[in-house]
């Protein structure tokens, strides 16, 4: 325990509090975002409970009719920030305005160790029964809008569905996407944070484009799978979507929640996705690769959304081997993990958003995956480099994986949460 830094991630979710809900960091991100607020909750889990299911709470107001989850909720209004309301023009049936796209659905991985980790237990049970059906209708809405002809592999419409905003793995689905009739845009962005730390304007144009057009579809569920011209099976997304349906069944049992005859449709989930993924696998590159599922080909990128598989539970003892070789390999050119790109991959950036820099959320799920496989060398290796970049740079939204460098946002929510959750209890193993 180090507690001079737990008050000062302490102080960061304080600071970022806007009532009720946190936001990932008031200049840059000034609203409330999907699966930060998942992260965010675990972090105020470990000294304020009613917090932190407050901190959910606001995330549900903002659901949908059909159970997606937007990936913003815009509570209250905010200066600065683009694309903003006006832009994405959608609401929720509770009135509040959000974006029209949605997030990796770590939703049930998190309120699972909530559940866990809950002091008043009874409150957390009350919590977890009133979440379940909400948290089941996200999951339909991912397996029937993402995925209409039941293959097993659910798509991304955006890459910022991914929250891997800028990952080489869109480079070439991404190219695809006209940007004939785009119409005049203003980016903040890159006033708050250094350009070089942000994506290139070719690729925000693009990110418009597809916006644009969501939004001119209405945010219709066939048009919009039917037509989008950016549709991925994206690594991370399935992956813990996959968990995600294992750890719903699994809270539902603890808190004795009966299911009816969802517990069918779930594990009917579970199995075909369990067998769907094995298609992530690129033979060739011996890595988990996203799919772009308007070609069929695989994005030829190892990143360190492939690397989020551990999280599945019946994963290959081969492969998980030789992954962990991979991490070992990396670690070798890097001097902190988990890169979110290879570093031996010509497109690497170190300090370029998505294309080399270290995250400590993603981290945080490579690392449980790992220990749920009994991988504790690599993991604490993970723990280790990201406590370490943590205490040198302090609580930045992302660091260069050489020099430790912090990046992008200061003062961010995840990373303090990720702090208080994870690392500080675990950092002297
Ligand atoms: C960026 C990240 C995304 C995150 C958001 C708020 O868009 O790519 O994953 O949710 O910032 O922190």
């Amino acid at each position: 325990m180090d507690s001079e830094l737990d008050q000062q991630a302490r102080d960061i979710l304080a600071a970022n509090d806007k009532g009720g809900y946190t936001v990932p960091n008031p200049k840059l991100y000034p609203f409330q975002w999907l699966w930060d607020s998942f992260f965010v909750a675990l972090g105020f889990m470990t000294y304020n409970e009613p917090r932190a299911w407050q901190e959910i709470d606001n995330l549900f107001k903002g659901q949908w009719e059909n159970g997606m989850m937007p990936h913003i909720i815009f509570h209250k209004e905010a200066p600065n920030y683009m694309p903003g309301p006006d832009v994405w023009m959608a609401k929720a049936p509770s009135g509040i305005k959000t974006s029209g796209i949605t997030q990796p659905p770590i939703g049930a991985i998190t309120i699972r160790k909530m559940l866990e980790s809950a002091k008043d237990r009874k409150r957390a049970e009350e919590k977890v029964k009133e979440y379940i059906p909400k948290l089941l209708a996200f999951h339909r809405w991912f397996h029937d809008a993402r995925d209409p002809n039941n293959t097993g592999l659910v798509a991304v419409l955006h890459p910022w569905e991914t929250g891997r905003d800028n990952s080489p793995d869109w480079d070439i689905p991404l190219s695809n996407v006209p940007i004939e009739n785009l119409e005049s845009y203003q980016r903040v962005d890159t006033n708050i944070v250094d350009a070089e730390q942000r994506p290139q304007k070719d690729t925000y144009d693009r990110y418009m484009a597809l916006v644009q057009k969501f939004q001119r579809d209405q945010y219709d569920l066939n048009t919009l799978y039917a037509t989008s011209p950016f549709k991925v099976a994206d690594t991370t997304i399935n992956f813990i979507l996959n968990r995600a349906d294992h750890d719903l069944l699994r809270i539902a049992e603890d808190v004795g929640y009966d299911l009816g005859s969802d517990k069918a449709v779930i594990e009917g989930w579970i199995k075909i996705s369990d067998a769907a993924l094995e298609k992530l696998w690129n033979a060739e590159e011996s890595m988990y690769e996203c799919l772009d599922l308007r070609t069929g080909q695989y994005t030829g990128t190892s990143s360190s959304g492939g690397l989020v598989c551990f999280l599945a539970r019946n994963l290959d003892k081969g492969r998980v081997d030789h992954l962990i070789e991979k991490l070992w390999q990396w670690r070798e050119t890097v001097n902190y993990l988990v890169p979110s790109y290879s570093p031996n991959g010509s497109r690497f950036e170190p300090q370029r958003y998505w294309r080399g820099p270290v995250w400590a959320v993603v981290n945080f799920l490579i690392y449980e995956g790992l220990m749920d496989h009994g991988c504790k060398e690599i993991g604490h290796q993970i723990a280790a480099d990201t406590a370490k970049v943590i205490k040198e740079n302090g609580f930045c939204e992302y660091f260069n994986p050489i020099t430790g460098e912090g990046l992008g946002g200061g003062g961010f929510s995840w990373t303090a949460a990720m702090w208080l959750a994870w690392l500080s209890p675990v950092q002297d193993l």
